[in-house]
């Protein structure tokens, strides 16, 4: 049995600005998709065989180019995205094979620098019988609840709070299941597991796991590659 990866890439980074897709924008001379998809292959452990990316909507021969050098020794397949994250992965989540997958990982291109370790242990949870797990750090902020008005209607303990990073790893079938349920106004796929009441399963995340938004992460994202290579 092997890991699926599902990266969506399909999204136009707006927030990030500039004249390129925010998975092809470059960190270190390479785009942020090369740098998803090399960090994936690093995490041995996790034994991929299969690459689906969901890519903006003609982008899809050049980055099957872009992409074959990095995922020698596994298949890959390049689809169109959605006007929405779940449109791209559900588009992308039915070109993964049913038959030898018994995990499939969905992850953010725009969270390029993951380390290995992380994915490992995503995989390994799946692997131990947590149908849905997610990797998740410490909120450093104190998070309020604000109403439309921007009152604050209350604080959570931050001690129960994390934020969730991806790769998010499912069990093949229940990933199918909750993708072909309510997807509205979903932000990540562990969300739509919990609308079918299933149990997500938390794992330690990274701080280096940060998803490049806005211009400031390329700054930090540049950083981190050239720490990496000291
Ligand atoms: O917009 P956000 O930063 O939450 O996007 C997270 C990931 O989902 C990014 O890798 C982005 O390319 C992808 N995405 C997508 N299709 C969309 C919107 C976002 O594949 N329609």
């Amino acid at each position: 049995m092997s890991t699926a990866a599902i990266i969506p890439a399909a999204g136009l980074g707006l927030r990030l600005g500039g004249e390129a897709p925010k998975a092809f924008r470059e960190v270190g001379g390479e785009s942020l998709l090369v740098h998803a998809v090399r960090g994936l292959k690093a995490a041995t452990a996790a034994d991929l065989a299969c690459f689906v990316i969901a890519v903006p909507a003609g982008s899809e021969d050049i980055v099957l180019k872009l992409l074959e050098p990095y995922c020698e020794g596994a298949s890959l397949q390049i689809v169109a995205g959605g006007s929405e994250r779940t449109d791209s992965v559900r588009a992308a989540l039915d070109l993964v094979p049913v038959d030898g997958i018994d995990c499939v990982l969905v992850h953010d291109a725009a969270r390029s620098f993951v380390p290995p370790e992380v994915i490992d242990r995503v995989v390994a949870a799946v692997r131990s019988g947590a149908p849905a797990v997610v990797p998740v750090i410490p909120v450093t902020d104190t998070i309020k609840r604000v109403d439309q008005d921007g009152r604050v209607v209350d604080t959570p303990d931050r001690r129960a709070l994390v934020a969730v990073q991806t790769p998010q790893g499912f069990e093949p079938s229940l990933l199918r299941r909750a993708h072909a349920g309510d997807v509205a106004g979903a932000t990540d796929d562990a969300m739509l597991c919990e609308r079918l009441g299933v149990t997500v399963q938390t794992v330690e995340g990274s701080e280096d796991a940060f998803k490049v938004t806005r211009p400031r992460d390329l700054l930090l994202a540049e950083w981190l590659l050239a720490e990496r290579h000291r």
